[in-house]
């Protein structure tokens, strides 16, 4: 039995089997959390850590944020469940009211999942039924792109292209292609915000529309800014070029803004930031400020309408999930909306974007540092991987400024930074100085 020497408890810590987590690793040397507030988290030791990730790109607001955390204590006393299907209640209404007052416009209808993944299934299942209620039922190939995360259920891995989430699972969904990644160190390293070069990528779209036909084509899925796979920025006019080819061909445009939803880039959403309007837009994390599971579908109007023509007492989207629209996740969510209004948040990132930027591109020409992205407040610093050991040189500096006390995140031999918006310049220069000592020293 394995039991954790860090705590004081004897729990052992062989029964938790750890998502993406290198488990035996993991509980030979524990790093356990134990509270979080503000732009911090405290081990059970009492140790405080900088959070230089908003925990998984979700706590846009800070931890424990008072309205969210009051939101939820009040929901759980009031009504801590109600059925989702042919039953409904005031504040998933009014959560959907208020996101749409955030949505680019056209984008006005909500769809709740819990979760990035189920967003995901839910937004590709949404694609397929809307051509086919529209009697055009050929569309059902799903195109996805290499490098991109969707998270991790079978439709998610199936138009994701991160090699590891998908070898290990069998021959994923039939009829699935990918369009070419965006990364162009040879052209783009060290670019400040989105690179110059590379629009001409979207252009793929058009070769497998070739091959396939775009008869046979229900939707494209993209990240606006991948995050998973290392920080990948679109190159300078390659969305509206990937809109303009969905637009020629009939084509759904999907963003999938998990990670870019709710102030990220600077604003509310990547098309917002971009001026590129998706077909639907799936979100999640952010959306509740990462304190109760919970996601979304954004569809424009005419999606929804297509479903509303069979008989009315019918179901007409035979989707959804028991916990769909769960009291504590909406009471979250208005919290959390509330608290990102009312703090500026939807915009924060844009006024220290330039701050972070400048932190960021200072790493250059340190050891093993082969390139810098950066776009609002996220960074991606990407080290040169050890022979034979991919991800182990960004692994070992995730371990080292943990046990200095600042949190990133890394994703193969990329640092990735996604900091809550609440970040002050005092924090951006702790985390950055901290990266910096730790490349200095390892070198
Ligand atoms: C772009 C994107 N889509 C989907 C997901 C999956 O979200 P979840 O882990 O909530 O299922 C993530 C998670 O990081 C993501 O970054």
């Amino acid at each position: 039995m394995t039991t954790n020497p860090k705590t004081d408890s004897k729990t052992s810590l062989d029964a938790y089997w750890m998502p993406f987590t290198a488990n035996r690793q993991f509980k030979q040397a524990p790093r356990m959390l134990a509270r979080a507030e503000g732009m911090y988290f405290w081990t059970p030791e009492g140790r405080k850590v900088l959070d230089g990730i908003a925990g998984l790109w979700c706590v846009n607001a800070g931890h424990a944020s008072p309205k969210i955390v009051q939101a939820i204590q009040a929901q759980a006393a009031e009504m801590d469940f109600a059925p989702p299907f042919n039953m409904g209640h005031p504040k998933a209404f009014e959560l959907a009211e208020r996101l749409v007052e955030i949505l680019p416009a056209g984008v006005n209808k909500v769809f709740y999942t819990n979760s990035g993944s189920e967003s995901v299934e839910t937004a590709l299942k949404m694609a397929i039924a809307y051509h086919r209620a529209r009697g055009d039922g050929a569309r059902t190939r799903l195109i996805g792109r290499e490098r991109g995360y969707h998270g991790v259920n079978f439709g998610g891995i199936s138009v994701g292209g991160i090699v590891a989430n998908r070898k290990m699972f069998g021959t994923l969904l039939a009829g699935v292609d990918h369009i070419r990644h965006t990364h162009d160190p040879a052209r783009n390293a060290f670019t400040r915000g989105v690179p110059e070069y590379g629009a001409e990528f979207a252009d793929d779209l058009e070769r497998l529309v070739a091959l396939h036909d775009a008869s046979t084509i229900a939707a494209v899925i993209v990240e606006p800014v991948a995050g998973s796979t290392g920080v990948v920025l679109p190159p300078k006019g390659y969305l509206e070029r990937l809109r303009a080819i969905c637009d020629r061909h009939g084509i759904l445009l999907i963003f999938d803004e998990v990670i870019t939803g709710f102030g990220r880039l600077g604003s509310p959403f990547a098309a917002t930031h971009f001026g590129v309007t998706p077909d639907l837009m799936t979100v999640a994390k952010g959306l509740t400020n990462g304190a109760v599971p919970m996601g979304a579908v954004f569809a424009k109007q005419h999606i929804h309408d297509t479903f509303m023509n069979g008989p009315e007492h019918l179901i007409e989207f035979f989707h959804g999930y028991t916990y769909s629209a769960h009291p504590l996740a909406c009471a979250a969510a208005l919290g959390a909306l509330d608290t990102y209004v009312e703090s500026g948040l939807l915009t924060r990132g844009a006024q220290m974007a330039p701050y972070l930027e400048d932190a960021l591109h200072a790493l250059k020409g340190l050891p093993h540092v082969i390139d810098i992205r950066n776009i609002g407040l996220v960074g991606g610093i990407e080290l040169a991987p050890i022979d034979g050991q991919p991800g182990k040189r960004a692994f070992d500096v995730f371990l080292k400024c943990w046990e200095r006390g600042v949190l990133i995140r890394t994703t193969g031999d990329t640092i990735a930074l996604s900091p809550p918006l609440i970040i002050e310049k005092s924090h951006i220069d702790e985390i950055v100085g901290t990266i910096a000592d730790v490349l200095r020293q390892a070198a």
